[in-house]
């Protein structure tokens, strides 16, 4: 099954730019608590357009940044090598690696339970695993303009959530089952962060009337 997302178009650069405002700090924050080291080795999966191997490669030894569109991310920091590769067919690169980081992977691919346990033995001793995806919390709306608008809204999720994303093999369940399942894979410190936001949404100006 394919990912669902056009990485390489213009609204995939818009997608993942959004991301980032919305992600990178908590990101940050979390993968500095893991204690980031200069001497550390890290993989960097669905990289999406690099924000955060850039960031990890000031603070780290080596980031390898793999993604299965790698168009956006030609313009990468010095020291992050980055390689396109579909990860439902594994891992391109030999561990072991000493920070494994993946944001809104897993939660796409139906192979999500494999890759977890390559991850897992790709890990060098004391090495961190680092997983970002998105619950099953659902999006509210905080305020509408017009009830109309709530409407809207409500039939956009109901589509994302229940008709298309399963459709496409995206899982509403494994961010709350990640835990366990990194427990049951051996791993020992296992911490979990919720994180959540409200959004602004700007109303776009009307498309001009057709002359
Ligand atoms: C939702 S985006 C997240 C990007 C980035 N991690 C972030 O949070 O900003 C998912 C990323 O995973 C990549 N991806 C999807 N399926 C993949 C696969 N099978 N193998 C490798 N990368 C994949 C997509 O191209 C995209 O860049």
């Amino acid at each position: 099954m394919d990912y669902i997302f056009d990485t390489g178009s213009e609204l995939g650069t818009h997608h993942l730019d959004h991301l980032g405002k919305l992600l990178n700090r908590p990101t940050a924050w979390v993968l500095e608590r893991v204690g980031l080291r200069l001497d550390m080795r890290c993989l960097e999966l669905g990289a999406g357009n690099g924000s955060i191997a850039n960031w990890l490669a000031g603070r780290t030894h080596e980031v390898v940044a793999v993604d299965i569109d790698t168009s956006q991310l030609n313009d990468v920091a010095p020291g992050v090598q980055v390689i396109r590769h579909d990860l439902r067919d594994g891992l391109p690169v030999q561990g072991p690696f000493d920070l494994i980081h993946a944001r809104l992977l897993l939660v796409h691919l139906p192979e999500r339970e494999q890759l977890l346990g390559r991850l897992v033995d790709a890990l060098a001793a004391g090495g961190w695993l680092v997983l970002g995806d998105l619950t099953d919390r659902p999006l509210q709306t905080l305020a509408v303009p017009e009830p109309a608008d709530q409407d809207l809204w409500d039939k956009m999720l109901h589509l994302s959530h229940n008709v298309v994303s399963p459709a496409r093999g995206l899982s509403w369940t494994w961010a709350r089952e990640t835990a366990g399942r990194m427990t049951a894979a051996g791993l020992v410190d296992v911490d979990v962060m919720e994180y959540s936001q409200s959004r602004r949404q700007r109303r776009l100006p009307a498309a001009p009337k057709p002359q």
